[in-house]
């Protein structure tokens, strides 16, 4: 985990980190904080296990940490964030010792991650399955307004 680690202590990261909570913070809706960040790399690592896909855990966290870094710049300038986590993720990867093939396995996979239809078993799609079941739309104050369609909410926990 000394990979991840990294990211972590990764000054380019905690700027980004804190650029999202700033954005945020009269949001009603799910966030794209270091909480959702964990959880999806939680469940990622969990299905991954039950289906014993094999995927190395060090690329799980670093695709989860990694995929929302880029919101805040949705939010000044409408950059769609899956491109722009992307983006800023390949610098932070590298310096957190990522060869190149990991990181570019990594950076698919957050450019895939609002995708429906990923690759069965890939990266991508345990990033994208983990970061919708990773939300408590069971105890959510706002699921009245949200616009997730009634059958995708998370009523009913998984993970
Ligand atoms: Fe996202
Ligand atoms: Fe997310």
């Amino acid at each position: 985990m000394k990979r991840v680690n990294n990211i972590l202590q990764n000054e380019n990261y905690k700027n980004y980190i804190r650029l999202n909570e700033d954005y945020e913070i009269d949001r009603i809706f799910c966030r794209h904080g270091m909480q959702h960040l964990l959880d999806v790399a939680r469940i990622g690592y969990i299905m991954s296990l039950e289906k014993d896909l094999r995927i190395k855990k060090s690329l799980i966290y670093a695709a989860s940490l990694l995929h929302d870094i880029g919101r805040w710049k949705e939010y000044k300038d409408g950059t769609p964030h899956d491109a722009a986590s992307a983006e800023l993720a390949k610098k932070i990867l590298i310096e957190s010792g990522y060869n190149s093939e990991d990181t570019d396995e990594i950076l698919v996979a957050i450019r895939n991650h609002r995708e429906k239809d990923n690759i069965p078993g890939s990266l991508s799609d345990i990033l994208s399955k983990s970061d919708k079941l990773s939300r408590s739309c069971f105890n959510c104050p706002a699921e009245n307004q949200c616009n997730w369609p009634q059958e995708k909410k998370n009523l009913n926990i998984q993970f």
